[in-house]
């Protein structure tokens, strides 16, 4: 199921998923006794990764709560392209999650390998094929999600779950959950927010030719969730 929270602004849209956020670790964790959570990377996130920071740290019971991401840039979790630094220093290094329980990609390895590690840490986790609680996304100018890029070889990889995918445009590798990764999520929330995306957002929820990656998510069992504010 598609369903679109449109907001007035990045501020509501902000307050609204942070809450929606916590509803859903709450309920997560009551049902399974852990909320499994995959992070996405780039700017819009990071007020939301503040704000459960700051004002929503003692509303989530982190020590049950199991963190990944959707994709990583094969750099070192130092570096200032590293979406795990990014969710380190706004979120994760201000709550009392477990160490264990921060699920980084391995973007300073070799990008193969690294994804082949991260599909066995998926297994562990997991017991088989992953089914996360909820999957954060975003959306990029060119109509990207995760790290599935237009016209890249990871958009048609179906018996993987995490793959490494070169990005031409970027000119480098990257780490990216497949397609059917999110399929099988539980929800999936889609952050958008500034007025440059509208029209990206408008191609993508009339379906219009022709289709950008973006436009090939669905949850099979479960909501995918269209956040945004323009
Ligand atoms: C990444 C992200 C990427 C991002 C979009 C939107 O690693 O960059 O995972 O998919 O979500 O590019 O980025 P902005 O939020 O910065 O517009």
């Amino acid at each position: 199921m598609s369903v679109e929270h449109r907001f007035e602004s990045v501020a509501a849209l902000t307050e609204a998923a942070a809450r929606h956020i916590v509803a859903l670790a709450r309920a997560s964790i009551a049902a399974r006794g852990r909320f499994t959570l995959a992070l996405s990377g780039g700017s819009t996130p990071k007020p939301l990764f503040r704000l459960l920071a700051t004002e929503y740290a003692h509303s989530i019971n982190w020590a049950a709560v199991h963190v990944f991401w959707s994709d990583e840039r094969c750099v070192p979790p130092t570096s200032a392209d590293s979406n795990y630094k990014l969710a380190h220093d706004l979120l994760l290094a201000h709550v009392a999650l477990p160490p264990e329980q921060i699920h980084r990609l391995s973007g300073e390895d070799d990008p193969t390998q690294a994804a082949e590690d991260y599909g066995q840490v998926l297994r562990m986790i997991f017991g088989g094929p992953p089914r996360f609680d909820l999957i954060l996304l975003g959306m990029g100018d060119d109509g990207h999600t995760a790290s599935l890029f237009p016209g890249t070889s990871a958009l048609t990889v179906a018996d993987r779950w995490v793959v490494a995918n070169y990005v031409e445009k970027a000119s480098m590798w990257r780490l990216t959950f497949t397609y059917p990764t999110l399929y099988a999520a539980r929800e999936i929330m889609v952050l958008i927010a500034g007025a440059d995306k509208q029209p990206i957002y408008d191609h993508v929820r009339t379906d219009a030719q022709p289709p950008y990656p973006i436009q090939q998510v669905r949850v099979d069992d479960g909501e995918l969730g269209w956040w945004v504010a323009f």
